[in-house]
């Protein structure tokens, strides 16, 4: 038996999945992953002066304005086939999608249940009260446009040294712990708590299954690694899921 079909058999046998993914199940909708050696975001620019508090405090409006551009490009995405499959086999089975990513993707391609670890760049938050900020709300007579209380508005993603939504991030570890199948797709596995949620998973007996097109951290915990692009293998892997 291929090592597909066997992930698809345990899929369809599964009583409860999660799934982990990250940058790289979006890549083949054109939006650049964080690692990926040459065109990855953190090979051209600094997390810690782009992607912190301290970075943001240093320079708001760089740190606005790269946010901008990152939004602008994921504007122009869509969900690839392997987000749409991965919605289809929540059609199919109880599915619990926990991203890593920023870009809304899931949730376009029709997946419900949806756990965004690490925001949503297309929201924005006060910088002071942390409170979400509706559109119209910002005062956008400044860059960054600026929070009713007078503070800054700043993307609602986490960034480096920041804690996660705790409520978002009890969600992921209670889907992890009752899962029986975890696949994880598309990430390095070296940013935590994430790469930590499958860890939850196996410790209780769990299958795990890998999409990745190269090896990553997580990859010696995985009992099946299907060497693949996800917009390739997720496809393949749900039509035989029954
Ligand atoms: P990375 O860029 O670290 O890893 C992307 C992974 O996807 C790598 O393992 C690639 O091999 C794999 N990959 C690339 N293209 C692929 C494809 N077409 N099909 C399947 N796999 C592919 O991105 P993440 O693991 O998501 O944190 O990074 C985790 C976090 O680090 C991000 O959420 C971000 C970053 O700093 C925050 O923003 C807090």
């Amino acid at each position: 038996m291929l090592d597909v079909e066997k992930a698809a058999t345990w899929l369809s046998n599964a009583k409860s999945i999660a799934v982990l993914t990250g940058a790289g199940v979006s890549a083949e909708s054109g939006i650049p992953t964080f690692r990926d050696a040459m065109d990855g975001l953190w090979a051209q620019f600094e997390p810690e002066r782009l992607a912190s508090r301290q970075g943001f405090m240093a320079d708001p409006k760089l740190v606005w304005q790269w946010y901008e551009e990152r939004r602008a490009t994921i504007k122009r995405c869509r969900p690839n086939s392997g987000h749409i499959a991965l919605a289809e086999l929540e059609a199919k089975k109880p599915v619990t999608v926990i991203t890593q990513n920023v870009d809304g993707l899931h949730s376009q391609a029709g997946s419900k249940r949806v756990l965004e670890l690490h925001g949503n760049i297309m929201r924005n938050s006060c910088f002071i009260e942390g409170k979400l900020l509706r559109d119209d709300e910002l005062d956008t007579a400044s860059v960054p446009p600026k929070c009713p209380c007078g503070s800054y508005a700043r993307p609602a993603v986490v960034w480096f040294g920041e804690f996660l939504p705790e409520d978002v991030l009890e969600a992921a570890i209670s889907a992890s712990r009752h899962a029986d199948v975890f696949l994880i797709a598309g990430t390095s596995g070296v940013v935590q708590p994430a790469a930590s949620l499958p860890l939850l998973a196996a410790e209780r007996g769990a299958r795990i299954i890998e999409i990745n097109n190269q090896e990553s951290a997580l990859t010696p915990i995985a009992h099946i690694s299907l060497r693949s692009n996800f917009a390739v293998m997720m496809p393949k892997l749900v039509s035989l899921v029954s």
